[in-house]
């Protein structure tokens, strides 16, 4: 039987091979040798029809026994090789190395200020509008009561792109945009970018605002107050006092200017003793501008005469300036992560 002989001569054979063998690459070589389709095993039992048919089955056994034991040598051998691997990747691996922190972002402190301002009279029953960046004329002034030649214009020192078309230097066409639109009553605030020919420390040629419109039937100057206080206190809490200026805008009659108690220094004028660099010592602060719908523009967009309303703006950055008590508008539009990261 020197078939058998030779087979299980294959064995020890294959021991001394993969003693030798770094790679699993070397390893699959060696399989491939012994085991495969017509390695060292196949090639001995092609020789089986050649023996007495009495002789086979004893050969045959022999062969499925080396093979097991082949196998088993492998899978020994490719379990301490796969394991030698890991443990020099682990040695490489150092635990006590600082982790890399993911970098996580926050939304920019003009969403979150428009995001809360726009919450705050969503709750009071306002709906959210808006309207295009790049207006015409007619909107932007003339059906808020700013014909051609009107001073006010100068106020807002426009960037045209022709001579009707601008961009909007203020959110109050989505006013006229809204009312050409819908039937009274209505409610809405207006968030948005707006524009103006306008750089230095305390401008920038964009800038972002918050229009509120409300109309109705008999609305007061009381509706008005009631309205903008409810939201200063929302958003600089509920001690903070407000006081109505009597202010001029071409769109309001009568018009006011709201200021509120410096929320710096409390109203006190002082911080610590030195003097509130935010309100300059006055105590107060001014925030929005406001009025009733003069009845010019509701004419301009064909309202009954029976309609009265009220409407405001106020400057988003200029909020969050005195909510966070940020000194430099140019923050706003610089993108430094380190001024962003602060405000998650
Ligand atoms: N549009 C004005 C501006 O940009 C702000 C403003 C004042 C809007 C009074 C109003 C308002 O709706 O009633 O300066």
């Amino acid at each position: 039987m020197d078939l058998i002989t030779t087979l299980e001569g294959l064995v020890p054979e294959l021991e001394k091979g993969l003693d030798r063998a770094s790679s699993l690459e070397e390893l699959e070589n060696l399989r491939v040798d012994f085991l495969g389709r017509k390695g060292r095993i196949a090639q001995i039992m092609a020789q089986l029809p050649q023996l007495a048919p009495q002789d086979r089955p004893a050969v045959g056994q022999a062969a499925n026994r080396v093979k097991e034991s082949c196998n088993a040598l492998f899978d020994a051998r490719k379990a301490a090789l796969e394991a030698g691997r890991e443990a020099a990747a682990l040695a490489r691996f150092d635990a006590s190395l600082p982790g890399r922190a993911p970098w996580r972002g926050s939304l920019h402190p003009t969403t979150l200020i428009t995001e809360e301002i726009c919450g705050i009279f969503k709750g009071l029953g306002f709906d959210v509008a808006s309207g295009p960046e790049v207006e015409i004329d007619r909107y932007n002034f003339e059906a808020l009561n700013m014909p051609p030649e009107h001073p006010a214009r100068d106020m807002q020192d426009t960037l045209y792109i022709t001579d009707t078309v601008l961009l909007r230097t203020h959110t109050s066409p989505v006013q006229v945009r809204t009312m050409l639109a819908r039937k009274p009553p209505l409610a809405v605030v207006v968030p948005g970018k707006v524009y103006r020919r306008d750089s230095d420390l305390t401008h920038t040629p964009m800038f972002h605002q918050i229009e509120g419109l409300l109309v109705g039937q008999d609305i007061s100057m009381a509706h008005l107050r009631g309205t903008l206080t409810a939201f200063v206190r929302a958003v600089f809490g509920g001690a903070t006092r407000v006081r109505f200026r009597p202010s001029f805008f071409p769109f309001t009659e009568p018009s006011a200017e709201v200021d509120i108690s410096c929320c710096i220094c409390g109203g006190e004028g002082h911080v610590n003793g030195e003097p509130c660099r935010v309100c300059k010592t006055t105590g107060w602060v001014e925030i929005l501008g406001c009025g009733m719908v003069d009845p010019a523009v509701f004419a301009a967009v064909g309202y009954p005469d029976e309609v009265t309303g009220f409407a405001f703006g106020l400057g988003v950055e200029r909020v969050a300036m005195l909510k966070y008590g940020i000194g430099d508008l140019r923050m706003f539009f610089e993108n430094d992560v380190r001024f962003l990261g602060q405000f998650n």
